[in-house]
């Protein structure tokens, strides 16, 4: 036996199909209950003058566990001759969630009781869907009181075939199926003499088949503040490693407020010091030079931090009495970080237990009990997390409505923008320095957040005149702003660049990185460029951080810019004095989706302004 192997299992199943029952005929037998504690709870059953039930067993362990109170009171354990197992206790769907994803204990495999006469409930199909959602994919399938159906093969296979298909159509294949008889003790840890039909795997057997999953040392670290410590002089940030490693020396950020830390010693509790710690192991840490860090923060490594954003796509189970609405606040529970956050937008509600998409007469506002959501989520400060194909355990998270648990979700998939920009990284020896100011800090000085208004048209559509009088109106409303105008970048920082479609595109991005650098300064950077192909104001969007792009159309007749012209560059042009001219001689692509379309032939510059400044506001001042 591997001494130190362990696997985390969870069993899922209706409370009537059995599971209290399972749990506690699988711990008697393999031993984890001493036969005295089983004969005085016959005997304690006798007195009542109740029948004796394997599911008793279950609560009085767990009444002993209450008195106790220690971290792993929701697991109960037993082994096996291979290896040790860890239950997560789950008694409903809300448990369950809540025990996955806030990651104190993510199961490797799980059971699922299906009630042999019952069959294939609505909870089995959610049950199923839960499992998928949650990324667990061994799967067996245990189907329970097979007694009750005389042991007949052809109603396991019934089950068998209906459950399969439902989860196939999950993406999930179940590794087996077994027919047991819990009370009894029907293939648990013995082949039952009632299946004689049965060749397969007893449920302990399949449990041992089961893989104990790969350390994921390949990751990269993130440890959660869960509490800081103050012990004399020093300060322990302790918490559970939730992937990767780490160890005295290495260079820590930690997101999102963006500090950075070298980790001294690593501490732990009962256990000999060393100066490493892994995935899974639960210490603390001390900084060489103190800085403020509180609960709530992820210790990532400096090259590879996780995204900082308040916006995410997410799908989510939602199990609240009430429907999940589209622009109530709640609270999001990633790891140790708890913030306010809302639904931006629903894409599609799917019924966990018929997978069939869910239309409603008031259009898509909410996700009803049951349901799965499609949708993004938005939080009022910037969250530190992954995707969950990335890591399980930061991309997962729990909405709470009120105090009670109503949902939990997984993150998707989506082209997030990194603050490191490692992806544009020409070499992979420069790292992308923080200072020590945060974003939040900045914020709070200046009363608004940075951002970039990209004007975009033809040449004499009017941006320089537009972008001045913003200036102009942003400045005496006391933000801070200022404008990168195409014109006078052409003076200096892209004076070596002329109008070639390459050329222009060179342009446009060193444009779109000051312009970065400016709006994460806190400022209001307004941006004057013809800036004519889609792809490369597409380039731009994508250095500025998420949501804080404008982009702003100037919609100017062709002949209307050339009457403006007091350059004369429009005659030149037609004259074939100047090549590539946009609109003449190079091509313009309009905008498909821009956040604000002006038609400054039509309006003053002052309206055109104004509009500006109204959907500006929602940018920079997130909380209004
Ligand atoms: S962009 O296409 O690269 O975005 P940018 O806005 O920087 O252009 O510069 C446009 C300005 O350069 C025009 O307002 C005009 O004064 C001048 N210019 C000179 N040659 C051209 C040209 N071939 N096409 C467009 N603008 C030109």
């Amino acid at each position: 036996m591997n001494v130190s192997e362990q696997l985390k299992i969870v069993i899922v199943g209706h409370v009537d199909h059995g599971k209290s029952t399972f749990i506690g005929r699988l711990f008697h037998d393999t031993g984890a209950m001493p036969e005295e504690k089983l004969e005085q709870l016959k005997k304690a059953a006798e007195r009542r003058g109740a029948p004796f039930e394997w599911a008793n067993l279950m609560d009085a362990l767990q009444a002993e566990r209450d008195q106790n109170i220690t971290i792993d009171t929701a697991q109960i354990w037993f082994r096996t001759a291979k290896r040790q197992y860890v239950i997560i206790d789950a008694p409903g769907h809300k448990e369950f969630l809540k025990n996955m994803i806030t990651g104190a204990a993510s199961a490797q495999a799980a059971l699922l009781l299906i009630d042999a006469q019952a069959g294939v409930q609505e909870n089995s199909r959610r049950h199923g869907y839960l499992l998928s959602l949650l990324g667990i994919r061994q799967i067996a399938v245990l189907v329970n009181k097979m007694d009750l159906v005389n042991y007949s093969r052809e109603r396991f296979d019934q089950i068998e075939r209906e459950y399969r298909q439902w989860l196939a159509g999950l993406g999930v294949e179940p590794k087996k199926f077994i027919p047991i008889a819990a009370r009894d003790g029907d293939n648990i840890a013995v082949k039952s003499q009632n299946l004689p039909w049965w060749d397969g795997p007893t449920a302990l057997e399949m449990l041992d088949m089961f893989e104990a999953a790969k350390r994921r040392n390949g990751q990269p670290l993130r440890f959660p503040i869960q509490d800081v410590y103050r012990f004399d002089e020093r300060r322990i940030l302790a918490g559970r490693i939730e992937s990767g490693s780490i160890k005295a020396g290495d260079r820590i950020v930690f997101s999102p407020s963006n500090k950075i830390g070298v980790v001294k010693t690593i501490e732990r509790w009962q256990a000999p010091k060393t100066d490493a710690a892994e995935a899974g192991e639960s210490i603390g840490i001390t900084l060489a030079e103190q800085i403020f860090v509180e609960r709530g923060t992820i210790a990532a490594p400096e090259s590879s931090p996780p995204y900082e954003l308040t916006q995410f796509k997410a799908r989510v189970f939602w199990l609240g009495r009430e429907p999940f609405l589209k622009g109530k606040p709640y609270k999001l529970k990633l790891v140790t970080q708890e913030v306010e956050c809302e639904i931006a937008e629903i894409e599609k509600v799917i019924d966990a237990s018929t997978l069939e998409t869910v239309t409603r007469a008031n259009g898509q506002k909410q996700v009803g009990r049951h349901e799965v959501g499609e949708l993004t989520i938005r939080t009022k400060r910037p969250v530190a997390f992954d995707a969950v194909t990335e890591i399980v355990a930061t991309g997962r998270f729990v909405i709470v409505d009120g105090r009670e648990v109503a949902g939990g979700g997984i993150i998707v998939d989506s082209d997030y923008p990194r603050h490191t920009h490692d992806a544009r990284r020409k070499s992979g020896d420069v790292f992308w320095r923080r200072g020590k100011v945060t974003p939040a800090q900045r914020e709070s000085r200046n009363g608004h957040s940075g951002c970039v208004v990209w004007l975009t048209g033809l040449s004499c559509s009017g941006k320089s005149t537009i972008a001045a009088e913003l200036e102009r109106e942003l400045f005496n409303l006391g933000r801070h702003v200022c404008i990168l105008d195409g014109d006078n970048m052409r003076h200096g920082l892209c004076s070596d660049l002329g109008f070639s479609p390459k050329d222009r595109r060179e342009n446009i991005r060193r444009i779109g990185e000051v312009a970065r650098l400016l709006a994460e300064t806190g400022i209001i950077c307004i941006t004057a460029f013809i800036s004519p192909y889609r792809a490369d104001r597409d380039l731009a969007r994508g250095i500025v951080p998420a949501g804080k792009f404008m982009e702003v159309y100037l919609n100017t007749p062709l002949d209307v810019c050339e009457q403006r012209d007091s350059k004369g560059l429009y005659a030149k042009a037609r004259e074939g004095k100047i090549k590539n001219f946009t609109g003449i001689s190079a091509p313009y692509e309009p905008p498909l989706k821009p956040e604000i379309e002006l038609h400054p032939a039509q309006r003053s510059a002052t309206e055109c302004v104004a509009m500006i400044l109204e959907q500006l506001n929602h940018v920079v001042l997130p909380n209004r």
